[in-house]
């Protein structure tokens, strides 16, 4: 591992499904772009599902999936070796799944066809991590539903861990499983949750996240639902929305923004 590669910063999100993952993910793409002009961010959309690259108004044309696909396909050898032996070896080929946006890059993992190659697509994106993380300063990855991508540890690399919950039960349990999972399989620095979608913010002391530090809480944005219907990206969105100020102030306590 070189030098770069422990400097880059890189900032995952996890939790339940539907809590606002890609929504926040997008978000810190955002921020990290408009203050950061200077330094390099990836957006990396690990949920096969996709939707960071709307979010992020991406146009995406070719996944990573599509590159191994490519290079499964076109490898003479390819009967013997593993899929990810032949993606190590085509490295420079990961560059073309890159989508330069104005101020950011964006990759996406993709979407395996059968049901069957679901574990080994995660497992392409932690080399994939490991491939361009020399080259960027942030990393944004935006995982999956659950917890399988930390369990898989795909994400082992990762310096912060941002637990996305809602203010059900069911999204605080998710995220205080997905922390356990995480101490023993992770070796990240710091994480914490982001109370996302909140009625009100009398949940508040409903809310148990265990230990886990609550780095906002941040109400439901109804300028979300019209962006949504717009199919309008984050980029739009004033620095006064709600989902930006709460994001901002989760990336401030997170030592991330100042
Ligand atoms: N603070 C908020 N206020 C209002 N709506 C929100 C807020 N955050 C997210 N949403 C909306 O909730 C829905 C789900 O958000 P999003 O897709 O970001 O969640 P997710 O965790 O990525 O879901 P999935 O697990 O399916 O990937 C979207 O319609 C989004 O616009
Ligand atoms: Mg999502």
């Amino acid at each position: 591992m070189n030098k770069e590669t422990n400097d880059a910063k890189i900032l995952a999100l996890a939790g339940k499904g539907g809590v606002g993952k890609t929504s926040l993910a997008a978000v810190i793409v955002k921020l990290l772009v408009e203050n950061f002009p200077d330094k390099k961010v990836l957006a990396i959309d690990a949920d096969p599902a996709v939707g960071l690259s709307t979010a992020l108004g991406v146009n995406v044309e070719t996944t990573i999936d599509d590159i191994r696909k490519e290079v499964v396909a076109t490898a003479e050898d390819g009967d013997t070796k593993s899929a990810i032996e032949l993606l190590g070896e085509a490295r420079y080929k990961i560059f073309d799944a890159l989508v330069e946006q104005d101020g950011f890059s964006f990759i996406a993992v993709g979407r395996p066809e059968a049901a069957g190659c679901y574990c080994k697509i995660n497992s392409y994106l932690k080399e994939v991590i490991s491939i361009l993380a020399g080259n960027y300063d942030y990393i944004v990855i935006d995982g999956e539903a659950g917890v399988e991508q930390i369990n898989r540890r795909v994400m082992e690399k990762i310096t912060h861990l941002l637990l996305v919950t809602d203010s059900s039960k069911k999204g605080t349990q998710v995220v205080q499983t997905i922390k356990k999972v995480a101490d023993d399989l992770v070796m990240y620095d710091k994480v914490g949750v982001v109370a996302n979608r909140l009625p009100d913010l009398s949940v508040k002391e409903y809310m148990d996240c265990g230990d886990i530090p609550v780095l906002s809480y941040i109400m439901s944005d109804s300028s979300l639902a019209e962006f949504d219907l717009k199919g309008e990206n984050v980029f739009y969105l004033s620095n006064d929305a709600t989902i930006v100020k709460g994001m901002r102030e989760a990336l401030v306590n997170m030592g991330i923004l100042n």
